[in-house]
């Protein structure tokens, strides 16, 4: 499958070291930075592809999803804000009908997102709004610079959130916090999304790559197989009673004893070596 890069979406492949694992993290860049990375048609169609991407290139070992910095301000203009997306495209709302509704928002890019197996990260420098904030809570981390700002406005444009913030926000941040967020439409700050467990951790913008690409690299330098497992497993939890849930664990956990990865793991740390992963 070929790399979906394009102007709207561009991937940067960084090399994982210090594992025996040959392999990247990719990058990927919502690129609109004068619509503030607003998710349009185009967008969610070059999202719905990198995952078909990432999910089919074993060398992709962990993806980040960012947006684009803003240009350099024209001439007698102000320069725009930072953001990692500021939501669906509304300027696409307009004369939208439910049935046309349901046709864009159905198996849209933020669940493709979702259901992937590999690893994912959000890296956020600026506005998570609307959809914004439901990629990120799409993604398995967040990292947020301290200037970015999170919310959910949709009830400002009389809507509800689209992109599946009245489950997974709810899920991330409680009920009650998800109903503030998104009945009122106020932006909260880094620092309070952190608080409430919306993200992961905050740092200083010029830090941001930095941090992330350190998360995103001791990730990617471990075995696929396994990573795949711990996210199907704690993922499971969502869906699940407490006992299922522990039920779910425990085979999945037994079944990691059939795997080359486990036996080399163990081998690896009796005989004080480095593991080989073989992502099997
Ligand atoms: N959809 C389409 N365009 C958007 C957008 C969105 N969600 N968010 C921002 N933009 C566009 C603006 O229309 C503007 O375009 P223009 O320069 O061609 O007029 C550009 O991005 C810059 O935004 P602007 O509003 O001028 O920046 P600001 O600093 O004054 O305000 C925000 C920043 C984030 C507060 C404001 O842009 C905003 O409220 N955006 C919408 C957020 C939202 O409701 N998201 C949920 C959508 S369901």
């Amino acid at each position: 499958m070929d790399e979906p890069n394009s102007s709207i979406l561009t991937i940067e492949k960084i090399p994982v070291t210090g594992s025996s694992i040959s392999g990247y993290v990719a990058i990927a860049t919502i690129n609109r930075p004068n619509k503030l990375n607003a998710l349009n048609a185009e967008v969610m169609e070059s999202l719905k592809a990198l995952c078909a991407w990432v999910e089919s290139n074993a060398e992709i070992r962990c993806l980040v999803i960012t947006g684009a910095e803003p240009l350099p301000a024209e001439e007698g203009k102000r320069a725009k804000p930072n953001a990692f997306v500021a939501g669906a495209d509304i300027s696409e709302f307009v004369g939208m009908d439910s049935e046309a509704t349901r046709v864009k928002f159905t198996d849209n890019a933020v669940e493709k997102i979702w259901s992937m197996a590999k690893p994912t990260i959000a890296m956020i420098d600026g506005f998570a709004l609307g959809g914004g904030c439901e990629i990120a809570c799409s993604c398995d981390i967040r990292i947020a610079s301290e200037r970015s700002k999170f919310g959910t406005p949709e009830i400002n444009l009389g809507l509800i959130p689209g992109y599946g913030a009245t489950q997974r926000l709810a899920k991330l941040v409680g009920y009650g916090k998800a109903l503030e967020m998104i009945m009122t439409g106020e932006m909260i700050t880094a620092d309070e999304a952190r608080g409430i467990g919306l993200v992961n951790h905050v740092c200083g913008h010029e830090n941001l790559r930095e941090f992330t690409m350190n998360i995103a690299g001791k990730i990617a330098s471990k075995s696929g197989y396994t990573l795949t497992t711990a996210k199907r497993v704690v993922k499971a939890a969502l869906n699940s009673t407490l006992d299922e849930g522990i039920a779910i664990e425990a085979e999945e956990f037994a079944k990691l004893f059939d795997s080359h990865d486990q036996e080399e793991g163990v081998r690896a740390f009796m005989e004080r070596d480095k593991p080989k992963w073989l992502d099997r």
